[in-house]
């Protein structure tokens, strides 16, 4: 009967932990014969010769025991392996307290660092899922790639909020002249922002706050300063007029019905709304000379399924966006663009900004609005991938 429990306890390791305890890196004391053997029947469920080894080592046993524990908690290893070292002792510790009684204190002493280790794991997944609560208003990015310079220096990672900069700035200002439409490919330090490039080239104390002092303006994410950040009813009206005022835009709120920024219903900001309305006028460029180039037609994209036809509008898009930013990277200059909605929900053609900077793809009729069966007045037709013809078999 004891037996049979010390097995259901052997079995349930096994097949909780399928990570090798000899490390060709490991940095903690070597592999006693002892361990070796104990591990080595462990994993390949050699109850037999588990029992064996175990009667014939009580005199060891404990020593065992408390160098593997020490070893799990001292060597720069991951958790798993970690885990796996810990459990392997808690077998040992097991097996010395049935074959041979004591342990007990072992045991407990074990189990008690296996608590602890997953609670260390618990809040380090929380630590992660807190930068993920901080880009839940969409377009916040959180950039940490230089994460640990920071810390070293005390400072939060930082968001970057695209909303804020969308009432005075067109997407055209950034992309693609200071940044690359793209997560993680501008390599963006704090040393070329001080030199007045990338976040620098507003942010030099003149269009926008500098970078010398204000760290913490940049560098909040995780703080609760940060919620501003993400709540588009806490805007202070009177301070983005005057932003506006210095960059050349413009920020009519009194012409917002009720003083507050409207939103979709996911939260998300109407832009195109308080475009209509005349709530703002973001500016095109830093550089005076330059001159938009727009393309005035609309691509009429004609569902074959039960949602209705999707209109996309070439004047509204190039109004905000440059060429570049979607020719040729996103999308070739065809009507033949292989355009499918699982292809967008992974980021790609439409899912390139819808879902990450513009409105989401949960909001399926502000895209499927056209009726069907109804030409739309000078569009033109997306034709879709050409098949290929099928070649006849000989
Ligand atoms: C003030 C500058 C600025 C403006 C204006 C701006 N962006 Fe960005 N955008 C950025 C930065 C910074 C990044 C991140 C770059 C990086 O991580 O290397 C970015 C990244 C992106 C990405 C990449 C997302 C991804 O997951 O790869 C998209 C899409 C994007 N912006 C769309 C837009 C759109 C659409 C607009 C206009 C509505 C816009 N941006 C306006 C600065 C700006
Ligand atoms: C095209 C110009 C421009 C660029 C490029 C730019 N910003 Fe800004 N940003 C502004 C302006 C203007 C404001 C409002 C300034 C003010 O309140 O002094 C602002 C405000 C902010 C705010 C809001 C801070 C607050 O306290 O309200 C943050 C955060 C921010 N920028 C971060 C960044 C980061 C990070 C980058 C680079 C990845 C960046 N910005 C690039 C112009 C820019
Ligand atoms: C306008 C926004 C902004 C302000 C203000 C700002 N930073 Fe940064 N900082 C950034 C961005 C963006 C990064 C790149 C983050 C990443 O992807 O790791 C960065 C990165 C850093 C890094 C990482 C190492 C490196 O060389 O890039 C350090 C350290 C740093 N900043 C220090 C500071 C200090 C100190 C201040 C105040 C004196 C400051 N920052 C103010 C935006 C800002
Ligand atoms: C937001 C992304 C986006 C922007 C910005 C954009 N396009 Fe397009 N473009 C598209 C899409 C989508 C299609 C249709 C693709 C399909 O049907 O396969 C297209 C098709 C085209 C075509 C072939 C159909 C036609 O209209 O004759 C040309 C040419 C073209 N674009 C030129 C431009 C030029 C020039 C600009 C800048 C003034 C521009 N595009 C800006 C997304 C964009
Ligand atoms: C490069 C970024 C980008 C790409 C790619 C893109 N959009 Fe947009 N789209 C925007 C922006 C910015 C707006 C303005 C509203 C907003 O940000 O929420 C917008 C607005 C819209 C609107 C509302 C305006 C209107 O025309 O009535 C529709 C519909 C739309 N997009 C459909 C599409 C479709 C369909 C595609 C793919 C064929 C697409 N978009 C690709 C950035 C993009
Ligand atoms: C940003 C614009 C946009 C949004 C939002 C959007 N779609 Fe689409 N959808 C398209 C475009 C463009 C096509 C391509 C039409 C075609 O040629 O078949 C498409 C195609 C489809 C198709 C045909 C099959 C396929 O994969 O191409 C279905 C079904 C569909 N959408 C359902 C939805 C549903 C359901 C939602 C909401 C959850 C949604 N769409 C939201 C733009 C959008």
């Amino acid at each position: 009967m004891k037996q049979l429990k010390l097995l259901h306890a052997l079995l349930w390791l096994f097949t909780a932990l399928p990570f090798t305890l000899f490390l060709s890196t490991a940095s903690y004391a070597e592999d006693t014969p002892f361990r070796i053997n104990f591990v080595t029947n462990y994993k390949s469920f050699q109850f037999k010769a588990q029992e064996e080894l175990i009667k014939s080592s009580k005199a060891i046993m404990p020593g065992e025991i408390e160098a593997l524990i020490n070893d799990a908690m001292s060597a720069e290893i991951s958790l798993g392996q970690k885990m796996f070292m810990l459990d392997a002792a808690n077998a040992m510790a097991s097996g010395y307290n049935h074959y041979h009684g004591g342990g007990k204190k072992l045991l407990r002493k074990i189990n008690k660092l296996i608590k602890e280790e997953l609670e260390k794991e618990k809040a380090k997944n929380a630590e992660l899922m807190k930068w993920n609560d901080e880009e839940r208003f969409l377009g916040n990015f959180v950039m940490k790639t230089r994460e640990k310079e920071m810390a070293e220096k005390g400072l939060a990672p930082v968001i970057y909020p695209h909303w804020v900069h969308r009432i005075w700035f067109e997407c055209k200002v950034c992309h693609q002249d200071i940044f690359i439409m793209k997560r993680w490919r501008n390599d963006i330090t704090q040393a070329k922002i001080e030199a007045g490039q990338q976040c620098g080239k507003c942010h030099n104390g003149e269009l926008a706050f500098g970078v010398k002092d204000n760290c913490d303006r940049c560098h909040l994410a995780g703080k609760p300063e940060a919620d501003k950040l993400h709540n588009a009813k806490r805007v202070d009206h009177k301070a983005i007029k005057e932003v506006a005022k210095k960059v050349g835009a413009e920020w009519n709120f009194d012409k917002l019905p009720n003083g507050q920024l409207p939103v979709d219903r996911f939260g998300f900001i109407d832009w195109l709304n308080m475009k209509k309305v005349g709530v703002f006028k973001p500016i095109h460029s830093l550089n005076e000379n330059y001159k938009p180039e727009t393309r005035d037609n609309i691509i009429l994209f004609e569902s074959k399924s039960k949602a209705k036809n999707v209109l996309f509008s070439h004047d509204v898009h190039s109004s905000w966006i440059k060429c570049s930013s979607c020719h040729p990277e996103v999308f070739t200059k065809t009507l033949t663009n292989n355009v499918k909605m699982v292809r967008m929900s992974k980021g790609q053609y439409c899912g390139h900004c819808h879902g990450k900077v513009s409105f989401t793809f949960a909001d399926c009729t502000r895209c499927h609005m056209q009726e069907k069966g109804v030409m739309v007045d000078g569009a033109l037709l997306h034709k879709g991938k050409p098949k290929k013809k099928k070649k006849k078999k000989p």
